[in-house]
């Protein structure tokens, strides 16, 4: 597989959105990746549905929203109902992590969980089978524009094991902190999608930079 190229919306310039967004169906970029903070999970609040809303509107690649909430299954038919095409919780948010990707999935969505940097993949052991994508965290969540943490690395190759000797189809997915220094090395370790957010937001020509991160 190819691997998915994912900028995070997080780091567009939100009184521009219509223009970023056209930008990225332009650009060779697979999916629109979408923050979504509460301020109680993470230190951070970054917006909702009403302007998920009108990013949708403008969107024709995927969406793939990232939820960093307290209690997420509230929300699940919302996300569905917003044309979310994966909709990742994160395993230190859910109680019931089971009973909440069973839920996503029957609301029509792939179904992604997200660890923290601190988090084991090995805690992934007994439902990797029913998870679509694992969001392997390579910052701490609430913030874009961090510095990458190497030992997502071991993350990643641990996950890519795990995945393999349980014969399952789950993707990997990296989110932060993701430039033109790791994601080659990333994707040898056996990541599948590269979100970024301030390395293409923030770069003199995004749409050269998504291609390159693309080719790399
Ligand atoms: C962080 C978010 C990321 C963020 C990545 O909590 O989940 O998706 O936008 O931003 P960069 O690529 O700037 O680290
Ligand atoms: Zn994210």
């Amino acid at each position: 597989m190819t691997k998915i190229i994912a900028p995070s919306l997080l780091a567009a310039d939100f009184a521009n959105l219509q223009r970023d967004c056209e930008m990225l169906n332009e650009s060779k970029a697979d999916w629109f990746h979408i923050d979504i903070m509460d301020g109680v999970f993470v230190p951070n609040i970054s917006f909702g549905m009403p302007v998920l809303k009108a990013i949708a509107a403008h969107a024709k690649k995927p969406l793939d929203v990232h939820l960093m909430i307290v209690d997420p299954d509230r929300y699940i038919e919302t996300f569905a109902a917003l044309n979310a095409a994966v909709l990742t919780v994160h395993y230190e948010a859910c109680t019931h992590l089971h009973r909440s990707l069973q839920k996503i999935k029957a609301s029509g969505m792939k179904a992604g969980v997200a660890l923290n940097p601190h988090t084991p993949v090995a805690l992934l052991n007994d439902c990797i089978q029913d998870i679509d994508v694992v969001c392997l965290m390579s910052v701490n969540p609430g913030f874009g524009g961090q510095s990458f943490i190497e030992q997502t690395y071991a993350k990643v190759k641990a996950l890519k094991k795990l995945i393999e000797e349980s014969n399952a189809d789950t993707k990997i997915e990296i989110d932060g902190g993701v430039t033109d220094q790791n994601a080659e090395a990333l994707v040898d370790a056996g990541a599948d999608i590269l979100v970024a957010g301030s390395f293409v937001f923030k770069s003199e020509n995004p749409i050269a930079t998504i291609e390159t991160l693309k080719q790399l």
